[in-house]
């Protein structure tokens, strides 16, 4: 089972390569209760100010997740500083607990920072780092 938000496809794509049938975050949070189990679970989100959009912290702090093994990808466009610290500790305020978080660098979609043109032209090595992420993910590193 594997959620994601994604807000102009950089984590869409991510979750696609890693399942095959990721469930949008702002369609899960329509439900009444959310109460998830399985025996894996991931979370794709885009880092936004070295934190998780209002909407993904929203979706953690307000659902269960049972599950054995819990993990987390977050993309971004130029620096990941601490959000991955963030991100557990976040979650663990909650009583969610994080297996592993990897990143990934992408085009970067803040609009008033870069020119999307020039984002686009680069070459961050994108699907070398998802490779990367899924064999970690499937090798269930902590
Ligand atoms: C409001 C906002 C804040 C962002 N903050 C960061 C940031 O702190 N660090 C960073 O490297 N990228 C930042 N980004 C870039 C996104 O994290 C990155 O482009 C991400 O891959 C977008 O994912 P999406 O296409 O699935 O929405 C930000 C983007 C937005 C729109």
């Amino acid at each position: 089972m594997l959620f994601y938000f994604s807000a102009t496809g950089n984590c869409l794509h991510v979750a696609r390569n890693l399942d095959d049938n990721p469930l949008s975050i702002a369609q899960e949070l329509k439900k009444d209760e959310r109460v998830y189990q399985d025996e894996t679970m991931g979370l794709v989100s885009p880092i936004y100010g070295g934190e998780l959009p209002t909407i993904v912290q929203d979706f953690i702090a307000t659902s269960t997740f049972q599950t054995d093994y819990f993990y987390v990808v977050l993309t971004y466009g130029n620096l990941d500083t601490a959000a991955a610290e963030w991100t557990y500790y976040f979650a663990k305020s909650h009583r969610v607990n994080i297996d592993y978080i990897g990143t990934i660098k992408m085009v970067d979609n803040y609009l008033t920072a870069f020119d999307m043109n020039e984002q686009m032209a680069m070459d961050k090595h994108e699907d070398e780092q998802i490779r990367q992420v899924k064999a970690n993910i499937l090798a269930r590193l902590p």
